[in-house]
Parts: C-alpha cells; structure tokens; sequence
C-alpha cells in the first residue's frame, strides 16, 4: 500500500525507536523499496544514522507544518538507494510551542503536508520524541499504524499500559483509531555469559506474548554490536554489517511488518 505511514512510539525513552526506523529503512532499501523517514525528534538520532545532517528548524518538518516551506523541497536524499529524509532539528523541542500558537487545525498539520508526497513511497516511518505532545498527536494524525518496540527490561514492558492508554485517549478526542500494527522485541541477549540478560530476555519476550498473542511480531531483534557501532559509520546496520545477525533479523521483521500492511492486519488494540 503506497504511502502507508508508520510511527514507531514509545514512552520509554531509549528502547530502540530510532535504530528500528533506521534499520527498517536499511532493509527496504535493500529489498529495493523506497521510504520517506520523518525525523521529529531534536535529538536527531534518525537523521545522524542515516548520515545526514540536522537543518535549522525552518528547514525540518517543523517548517513544512508551520508551512514556510512545502515538505517536498525540504526532503534530502540519502546515500542509501530508497531511503529519503525530512531531517530532524535541534531546535525541534520548540515545536510543540510553535503549534500550540496555530489557531485551527493544529492537530493535523503533518497529515496535510505529507499528503501531496506520501504516495511516491513504499512506506514513511516517523520518528519521535518518547513524549505525548502536539508533535506527537500530529504524527498520529498522519499515521496508518503505529509500531512500538520493547526493549528487554522490566521498565519498558511496565510502561505499555500507559502507552495503550494513550492511543485510547487520542483516540476519544481525535474520533480516529490508530491501530497497533505489532511490537517488536529488540535488544533481546542469548550470551550464555550473561545468563541474567537473557533470563530476562525470554521473559520480556514470554510476558510480551501471553499478553498481546499474534500482534507480537515473531521475529526479535538480538542485542548486536553491529547494530551499536553502525552509527558510527552513519550507516544502517544492514549496509555497516550485511552479515551481522540483526541484519538478517531486521530484514526479516522488515518483510514481516509488509506483510502485516498488505493483509490489511492493522485493526490490534
Ligand atoms: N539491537 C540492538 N543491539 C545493540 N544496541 C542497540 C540495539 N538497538 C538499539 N541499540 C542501542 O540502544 C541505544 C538506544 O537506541 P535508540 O536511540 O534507537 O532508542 P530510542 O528509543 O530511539 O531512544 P530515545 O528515546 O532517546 O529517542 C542506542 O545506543 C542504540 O545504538
Ligand atoms: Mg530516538
């Protein structure tokens, strides 16, 4: 489905939002797929990994949504066949400021500005702060779907329900569902060495699955060196490491979420 939007969320921060939008981008780049990443975040992880640079905040989706600049002059190409950028800001943290100051429609600002460019992509993941905040209620505007990963841990997990309370309170006041396309279990370790990691990993896994069944994606992503130290070359992991382990494993959950949104299986809680 060209231009299905997916936003990958948490409140949690630190769980591996940004490298699953980076390396779900690796693997649609791959697979010969071409994908819009929206970098609403001020940290800029997304924009870094994929070897660009952040923008004055004009320059970033903050100005498409204020509607200084139209998004498809602001959007850069990557040195990753596919893989195109609306870069983040470090000024982006003043946002929320901004929009809450528009009159009317603030809620729908990124809908309306993605909507001309949205179906000249496969897919377009945006990235986002680990907050609840007008940035973030565009983004659910703007998406079909919302993907959350969970990293092992016992906090990430706890913090679900506030997550799901959340898209239930959007979803009140916005009249408009946004469904969970699935979770991803990330950072998962079977280093025998390190047996209390992966204890808890089986058991992040097993509590994640006893509660929310098939919305689960089946494949998890291994805790890999490969995927910490991509960065440093500004690189997915799938274009740093073509053999590291979790390029395989991304490759496979990238396949795994397409199949998800050709079925049309987006109607979780
Ligand atoms: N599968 C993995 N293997 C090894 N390291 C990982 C993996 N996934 C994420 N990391 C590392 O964990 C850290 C947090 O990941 P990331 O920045 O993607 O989280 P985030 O949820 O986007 O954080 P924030 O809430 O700050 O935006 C990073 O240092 C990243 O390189
Ligand atoms: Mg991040």
């Amino acid at each position: 489905m060209r231009g299905y939007t997916l936003f990958v969320y948490h409140l949690k921060g630190g769980v591996g939002k940004s490298t699953l939008v980076t390396n779900i981008a690796g693997a649609l780049s791959q697979l010969g797929k071409k994908v819009l990443l929206v970098d609403m975040d001020p940290q800029c992880a997304t924009t870094f990994m994929v070897g660009a640079q952040p923008v004055p905040r004009e320059e970033s989706i903050g100005g498409a949504m204020m509607d200084i600049h139209s998004l498809s002059s602001l959007v850069k190409r990557t040195r990753f066949p596919g893989i195109e950028i609306l870069p983040g800001s470090y000024d982006l943290w003043a946002l929320d400021l901004s929009l809450g100051q528009v009159p009317e429609g603030r809620d729908k600002l990124l809908a309306d500005a993605l909507s001309p460019v949205k179906e000249l992509y496969d897919l377009v993941l945006i990235d986002s702060h680990n907050k609840y905040g007008l940035a973030e209620v565009n983004a659910l505007m703007a998406a079909n779907s919302v993907i959350i990963p969970v990293q092992v841990g016992v906090l990430p997990f706890e913090c679900l329900p506030q997550v799901q309370d959340m898209l239930h309170g959007f979803e009140e006041t916005h009249a408009k569902k946004v469904p969970v396309l699935g979770y991803v279990v990330t950072m998962f370790r079977r280093n025998s060495n390190l047996i209390h990691w992966h204890t808890l990993s089986k058991e992040t896994d097993r509590l994640l699955r006893e509660k929310y069944g098939p919305l689960v994606f089946n494949q998890v992503i291994d805790y890999d060196e490969s995927v910490a130290m991509a960065p440093r070359l500004q690189e997915p992991v799938e274009y740093y490491s073509g053999r590291a382990k979790a390029s395989e494993e991304f490759v496979k959950l990238t396949r795994e979420v397409l199949a998800r949104i050709d079925g049309g299986r987006n109607d979780g809680h």
